[in-house]
């Protein structure tokens, strides 16, 4: 039984000396591993013990925060540590694991590491962009070929899926989730965590197959004000409802590791929460696996001020559950005095190496320390064709239509035409994959320019370009030229965004507006003619004024190395757009954080007065989003029609069939992602308006209908009452079947006997 979160995080900290931890349960739960396992644990020294609970990155190829401080060179020669991240290369990869065999005494396999988050060489759309997809198989899919590169270069582990529900635009790191939604960010947590993984996750036996790890344990994506590390201040609640399920959706989906996340909640920073990283996830969930701390985020207990020294946030951060120590050296340093004085036992240590050293044997390792060290092989899978085409597809299903007046898009290849391309996003390749982009090389990835010359080389279209402004800087010089440009075309294509460097880790924003001058010159374009506009960008935007001035808006995001081919495909009408906001686009900066499922108030608006005096709103916008969670628009329009319950009324164990028409009524064929939402109308506790508990992509030709099915027992309604107590309450519920978040056309209720 879950006892209360404050009581214990409390405890956590103040009995955290020589606190030993919980006790060692397997990850694969099998007797011969485990035996293995103690078998190495009973030849090493403390000192190789201490060696294995801590990582370095490689200070060489990729640097994705604060360089160690340590003499980290000096560490790999020794080749004792446990793990290194941030070396690429087969070739590099094997220096380390050849530093392991060579000159340590015991020869423990390194693991190694690395931030394969949206693809390695090939790269996918940002994984947000994935989530608007809705489509879990294709996450999977992009997850499994990240894993087969970057394994194939030596990598066994990788820092994703990143699963922070983010519901503030201000934050960068949104990118790097599936959104605000804690039901799809749980579906998608466990499509990712397979894909990694593979089929046979409790084995991890084939050389293709990575350790995920989930992160950032959590509430990271809480961050007071958007700001990046910022604290978390967050109820109890909020926690269980919002921000654990998709953790534990992963614990489900036997993930095996997770991070710790830099912040803090209600006064205790994760990396120091014996209660999130012991009592809940090792106990309460039964996780076998093991945890790693963020980026030099165990020294950061002093800055937080729970540790006065190093080696009183070592001991804080291993008696918590830090398994595995990353980047800061101070495990390393300061375990050993911690033990001489009392504040760790041993036991705490064997257990965090025992995790780790059980991941090298089911990942193969000790059979095989060079496992996935093969130049050959290295060469022969990155970016092959294959993954190049599912990364095509995967931007076809992750861009979003917002706007489409008039039938902007597509723009018909067979009309004799003259396209203006303008904007500093049309040539553009360095910002198309995004923050996180691995191995990835941004010059080779397919411009929007590119993109639309090669699909329209046989057409009656005939473009003519001109970049306009940059990405950032407040330069006016190319106005005149574009504005030229402009007046000789038919019609206007302007793409612009963001530079990949403005969002992803410590690229918070205060202004959530396209940067630069790329709105003013859009008001410029606008005297003269039609705009399309196609944005690339790692965050929601506020786009009122594109939204009310331009005729079309084609939501990119960061889609990668396929981008231009992918996206051209959508311009020109050869793929129809099908996917739906995962996370809502606010209106203004002053309404974020908002969300769909948020809580009704006592005083919530009249719809039909939304003015009415002493209620819940602003007086200078809507509540509402621009554009809300679950939408999107097709070239073709489906109408969701005659939802049908089989009965009214439902009773614990039971279940209830709701059916619904989906109809294509437009001039394309094309997919509907059609969205199960539940209102519980009066409970012991306020719940939100509204959750999302299902939904079914379907695909329709035109003209065509089809009867969608959903089914729901009483499970699907269950929720923490007063005492945090999760279970199910007699009493009145609405249902929605709709085309987003924000669509109430077809309703029906039910009770809960
Ligand atoms: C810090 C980031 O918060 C984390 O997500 C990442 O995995 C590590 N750095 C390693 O690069």
């Amino acid at each position: 039984m879950k006892k209360l979160l404050l009581t214990t995080i409390l405890l956590g900290v103040i009995f955290y000396s020589c606190n030993s931890g919980s006790s060692w349960q397997s990850y694969s739960k099998d007797k011969a591993i485990e035996q293995k396992v103690d078998s190495v644990l009973a030849l090493m020294t403390l000192d190789e013990k201490i060696a294995q609970t801590t990582q370095f990155t490689s200070n060489g190829e990729i640097i994705t925060g604060p360089a160690s401080k340590s003499d980290v060179a000096k560490y790999l020669r020794e080749g004792t540590i446990g793990s290194v991240f941030n070396t690429v290369t087969v070739k590099n990869n094997k220096t380390i694991q050849d530093a392991a065999m060579q000159n340590s005494r015991l020869k423990i396999p390194v693991l190694i590491g690395f931030d394969v988050i949206h693809g390695f060489s090939t790269i996918f759309p940002m994984p947000l962009a994935e989530a608007c997809s809705w489509d879990l198989e294709l996450m999977r899919k992009t997850a499994r070929i990240a894993a087969e590169e970057a394994s194939s270069v030596g990598i066994h582990w990788t820092f994703a899926p990143m699963v922070d529900i983010a519901r503030d635009a201000r934050w960068g790191r949104v990118m790097e989730g599936s959104g605000e939604d804690a039901c799809l960010g749980s579906l998608i947590a466990k499509a990712r965590i397979k894909g990694f993984q593979g089929d046979d996750w409790q084995n991890l036996k084939e050389n293709n197959t990575i350790l995920a790890c989930a992160k950032h344990f959590v509430a990271y994506g809480a961050a007071e004000a958007g700001r990046d590390y910022n604290v978390a201040d967050i109820s109890e609640r909020t926690l269980y409802e919002t921000y654990l399920p998709p953790f534990k959706a992963a614990k489900d989906a036997g993930v095996a590791t997770y991070m710790a996340a830099f912040n803090e909640i209600a006064g205790i920073p994760c990396t120091g929460n014996k209660f999130l990283l012991t009592d809940l996830l090792h106990h309460d969930w039964q996780f076998g696996g093991f945890v790693v701390s963020d980026h030099t985020a165990v020294k950061e207990l002093i800055a937080h001020g729970v540790a006065k020294g190093e080696k009183e946030s070592v001991a804080l951060a291993i008696n918590s559950g830090i398994d595995m120590d990353m980047a800061d050296g101070l495990y390393i340093g300061n375990l050993k005095k911690a033990v001489e004085d009392g504040l760790v036992s041993e036991k705490t240590i064997d257990n965090s190496v025992r995790r780790i050293l059980e991941m090298k044997f089911l990942l193969g390792l000790f059979d095989d320390p060079y496992k996935y060290l093969d130049e050959e092989r290295e060469k022969s899978t990155l970016m092959k064709p294959e993954f190049l085409e599912i990364a095509k597809e995967a931007v076809r299903k992750s861009v979003v239509l917002l706007k489409n007046d008039n039938s902007y898009f597509p723009i018909d290849k067979n009309k004799a035409q003259t396209v203006a391309l303008i904007g500093p996003m049309i040539k553009n390749r360095n910002s198309l994959n995004g923050e996180w982009a691995g191995r990835g090389r941004r010059n080779e990835s397919v411009s929007l320019f590119d993109g639309l010359v090669e699909k329209y080389k046989d057409s009656e279209v005939k473009f003519v370009y001109a970049a306009g402004c940059d990405l950032t800087t407040d330069s006016k010089a190319g106005f005149a030229q574009a504005l030229s440009v402009a007046r000789q075309a038919d019609i206007v294509l302007v793409a612009m965004g963001e530079d990949f460097n403005l969002s992803g880790e410590a690229a918070s924003r205060t202004d959530i507006k396209l940067p630069g001058v790329q709105q003013e010159l859009l008001k410029e374009i606008k005297k003269y003619k039609k705009i399309g506009l196609v944005l690339f960008n790692g965050r929601p935007l506020d786009l009122s004024w594109e939204a009310a001035n331009v005729d079309a808006i084609i939501e990119a995001w960061y889609p990668g190395t396929m981008a231009g081919h992918g996206v051209a495909d959508i311009i020109a009408g050869d793929c129809n757009p099908s996917a739906k906001l995962a996370i809502s686009f606010p209106r203004n900066i002053g309404q974020v954080p908002i969300y769909y499922n948020h809580k009704n108030t006592g005083r919530p608006v009249d719809p039909a007065n939304p003015k009415a005096d002493y209620r819940s709103f602003y007086l200078d916008a809507d509540n509402s989003p621009l554009y809300p969670f679950g939408y999107g628009l097709s070239y073709t329009s489906f109408t969701i029609s005659n939802i049908k319950l089989d009965k009214n009324s439902l009773s614990k164990g039971n279940k209830i069939t709701i059916t619904a028409n989906i109809s294509n009524i437009g001039n394309f064929d094309g997919e509907e992602i059609a969205q199960l939402y539940i209102r519980d109308i009066t409970a012991s506790v306020t719940r939100p308006v509204k959750e999302l508990k299902g939904f079914k992509k379907v695909s329709l030709k035109q003209g065509e209908t089809k009867q969608i099915t959903f089914v729901i027992s009483d499970k699907d309604l269950a929720f923490y009452d007063v005492n945090m107590k999760y279970i199910t309450e007699p009493g009145s519920f609405k249902l929605w079947v709709a085309a987003s978040a924000a669509d109430e056309t077809n309703e029906a209720d039910f009770t809960l006997k």
